[in-house]
């Protein structure tokens, strides 16, 4: 078969990875990357340490509003489409990349598979919310990482194709796990088990002046070592209100740029908690048993809840220092997301479209 995944933000990359070399062991990939993330260290890096090859087109589509970078998305991909006529379109997560290229494949009347399909925050004032259910709508294949997902779809009378098969991230991660070295800890100037690492980029706190306030408050008064890998749209926004300074100058804050896959992932991995309004960084944490404080008012990750290794803390400077005094740790062994064979029960469904 010949496949074509459609990709553009940085935990795109990291689903893509596993799936590629399961899928090219017997079919045509292709993949095509919208430009989205465009810097070095948010694109590049990653497909150079995940060992992803070059993307077959770059689309350069870059940043711009929601509707224009969509818009422009959804014309190029759909040209692709048509000079590509793959059999299949693999969309990944949530992001406007997702949507656009979903939109252009199913009015194509190209199959769409949806990687992280069914997952619901319930809260569509998130552009991922939004991405998502449409994206789901009109995919024929639904890959679930788990039965929360699937009875989210059924609840939108969403039944055929539906299939849970577990997370492609968590498979990635855990074939990378023995390979993470401590060592690199000693860069960072930290070690095991001595920091909490820290990421902020969602809209609904990155572009809110007063969450972010809040949450600078709470980074720098929490007594923790904090590493903060900043991502550009958050540091920009800090910049513009005269916040940066406070991060800058705060003894037990190291501000870093963003990190590449390995250096982020390894720090992860050995970090005290960590402290993140993302939902694949939620997942992580849950995979490598990291407590977890998610500074979002819900998540799609419902299971890393139910399981005692993450709490939800919002924009409140003193509920983010509570929970990192006392972080969350489960009982559970962080497999809910599925093991070593989540790509391949994917490549088998895609066969028998
Ligand atoms: C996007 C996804 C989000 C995902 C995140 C992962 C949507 C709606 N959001 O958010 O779900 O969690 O990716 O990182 O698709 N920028 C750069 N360099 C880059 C990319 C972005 O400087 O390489 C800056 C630009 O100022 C841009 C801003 O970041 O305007 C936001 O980028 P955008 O791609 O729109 O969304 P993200 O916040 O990255």
């Amino acid at each position: 078969m010949r496949i074509a995944s459609i990709v553009g933000a940085r935990p795109q990359f990291v689903k893509l990875a596993p799936i590629h070399r399961e899928l090219c062991k017997r079919h045509e990939h292709l993949i095509v990357h919208t430009g989205q993330h465009y810097d070095y260290e948010m694109s590049q890096v990653f497909f150079e340490e995940l060992a992803i090859p070059d993307p077959d087109h770059d689309l350069g589509i870059g940043s711009g509003t929601h509707g224009e970078q969509t818009g422009r998305m959804l014309m190029a991909i759909e040209k692709v489409l048509i000079e590509e006529s793959p059999d299949a379109v693999l969309v990944y997560g949530d992001t406007n990349s997702t949507l656009a290229a979903a939109l252009a494949a199913a009015k194509l009347h190209v199959p769409v598979a949806h990687v992280e399909a069914g997952l619901r925050s319930f809260n569509r004032r998130m552009p991922e919310e939004v991405n998502r259910v449409l994206t789901d709508h009109v995919s024929n294949l639904l890959f679930c990482p788990s039965e929360v997902a699937r009875a989210n779809l059924e609840a939108e009378g969403v039944t055929a194709g539906v299939h849970v098969v577990g997370d492609a991230m968590v498979q990635g991660l855990l074939e990378l796990m023995p390979r993470l070295d401590p060592g690199l800890l000693g860069g960072f100037g930290v070690g095991s088990g001595e920091y909490v690492l820290a990421t902020v980029h969602r809209q609904e706190n990155a572009d809110d002046r007063e969450r972010m306030a809040a949450i600078v408050q709470a980074m720098t008064g929490c007594g923790e070592t904090v590493l903060l890998p900043l991502h550009p749209r958050t540091r920009k926004n800090l910049s513009a209100w005269g916040m940066l300074h406070a991060l800058e100058d705060a003894d037990n804050v190291a501000l870093l740029p963003p990190l590449s896959f390995m250096a982020f992932t390894t720090l992860e991995r050995f970090a005290k908690a960590i402290l993140t309004d993302s939902g694949g960084v939620q997942k992580e944490a849950y995979t490598y048993l990291v407590p977890c404080v998610t500074m979002r008012d819900e998540t799609e990750w419902v299971e890393t809840l139910d399981e005692g290794w993450n709490v939800l803390v919002g924009a409140d400077r003193k509920r983010i220092i509570e929970a990192l005094a006392s972080p969350p740790v489960g009982s559970t062994d962080g497999r809910t997301y599925g093991g070593l064979k989540v790509c391949e029960r994917m490549v088998r469904e895609l066969e028998l479209l």
